[in-house]
């Protein structure tokens, strides 16, 4: 018999990491190969708009052809089945990525953006958004040209949903970390709040994260087997 759980889950890139998406800290990651402070803060984007729009219009073409892989599906399967068991699954997102949610993911939060949301900086509104971020786009909403920027949260700003993300974190019955470093907060600092609560805690990534410390069980190896077999052990397979 299957307990019902309230499950909260954080991922981080190294979830998509075998569907073809870098990470960020990994030999090849994203901040590994280009300064951050040049791509990802509003400083940045405030000096060269040009180079910025470029990086995120090639990470949005990168994603168009990159597909979920089996650890993606594995917790889209767990939160369809714990749903139904009575249970809930509250899938926490660091990663701007849509896999999650093409793997039938319905209750994806991402507290970091998403790539495929383009955002007017002069009205705030938000668009989904597929294709190349230039300065020639005018706003959806307010129809201003040359306000445009990539919804995602950058160093320096606030990440988004902290409420439902607080709320959930408080009903968990276990908190299980993802394919993330555990370098950036808040994030990194929700398995401490998951223990403070006397919440169950596991991380599940390729090698020790640097809260690794901070987790009752830990799993190695890559996602697309290790968060699989964690899925059916859970359901009971
Ligand atoms: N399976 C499981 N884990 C993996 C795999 C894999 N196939 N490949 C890499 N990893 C692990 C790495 O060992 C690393 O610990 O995924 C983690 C990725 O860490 P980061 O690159 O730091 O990514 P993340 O933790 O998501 O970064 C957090 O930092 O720059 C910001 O906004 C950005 O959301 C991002 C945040």
């Amino acid at each position: 018999m299957v307990p019902p759980l309230n499950i909260f889950i954080l991922s981080g890139a190294g979830v998509s990491a075998e569907s073809g998406l870098k990470t960020f800290r990994d030999a090849d990651g994203l901040w590994t190969q280009t300064d951050l402070a040049q791509l990802a803060t509003p400083e940045g984007f405030a000096r060269d708009p040009v180079r910025v729009r470029e990086f995120y219009s090639a990470r949005r073409k990168i994603l168009r052809i990159a597909a979920p892989n089996r650890a993606h599906l594995a917790l889209a399967r767990l939160e369809r089945e714990m749903t139904a068991l009575g249970g809930s699954v509250f899938l926490c997102t660091q990663n701007v990525d849509d896999l999650h949610e093409r793997a039938g993911g319905q209750r994806v939060v991402h507290m970091h953006g998403e790539l495929n949301v383009t955002a007017c900086t002069l009205c705030s509104g938000h668009w989904t958004d597929r294709g190349p971020l230039t300065a020639q786009q005018v706003c959806a909403e307010c129809g201003a040209v040359g306000t445009c920027r990539p919804n995602v949260v950058w160093f320096g700003e606030m990440p988004m949903h902290m409420d439902r993300i607080n709320q959930a974190l408080e009903e968990a019955d276990l908190f299980v970390a993802i394919g993330t470093s555990g370098s950036v907060y808040p994030a990194a600092g929700f398995v401490a709040e998951a223990r403070a609560l006397g919440v169950a805690t596991c991380e599940i990534n390729l090698q020790r994260s640097d809260n690794a410390h901070a987790f009752d069980r830990r799993i190695y190896g890559p996602a697309s087997e290790k968060v699989t077999a964690w899925v059916a052990e859970v359901l009971g397979d």
